[in-house]
């Protein structure tokens, strides 16, 4: 059998958590990743920018978890996105000005980062959830 293209091996290697819809998300996320590190710079601004839009959705989807089940990690979590969507934010900012340095040193970094942040935090997110639903307990949405 060939070996996989690197970024479907990134992706299945993607650190597996238990929730499936996290999964998804941060298997997306890696092969998303490996991808945009090889684009052609006419091909990478859209492709940085939608990268951007899916971290803040699977970053929102982590949060509202994490609200519905009034987690304790909640703010120490969050804090983490927020730090790293800045950091995004400003690199995007940076390539709609044509400097694309910021947005390919995002995505180097992003590669080393999200595997840490997944095994620290989003492990302990789905654990607490997991513990929560044991006990019974339910989401709620306000
Ligand atoms: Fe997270």
């Amino acid at each position: 059998m060939p070996p996989l293209p690197l970024h479907e091996e990134l992706a299945f290697h993607a650190p597996i958590l238990g929730e499936p819809s996290l999964d998804a998300a941060h298997r997306a996320l890696f092969a998303t990743l490996a991808r945009l590190a090889a684009l052609p710079p006419a091909d990478f601004t859209p492709a940085f920018d939608d990268c951007v839009d899916a971290m803040e959705r699977d970053f929102r989807a982590e949060d509202l978890l994490m609200e519905a089940f009034d987690l304790p990690m909640l703010p120490a979590h969050r804090e983490q996105h927020a730090r790293m969507l800045a950091g995004l934010h400003h690199a995007a900012a940076a390539l709609a000005r044509g400097n694309a340095g910021p947005a390919r040193h995002a995505v180097a970094l992003l590669r080393e980062w999200l595997p840490l942040h997944i095994e620290t935090m989003d492990k302990g997110l789905v654990a607490a959830v997991a513990r929560a639903r044991a006990l019974g307990a339910h989401a709620h949405s306000d």
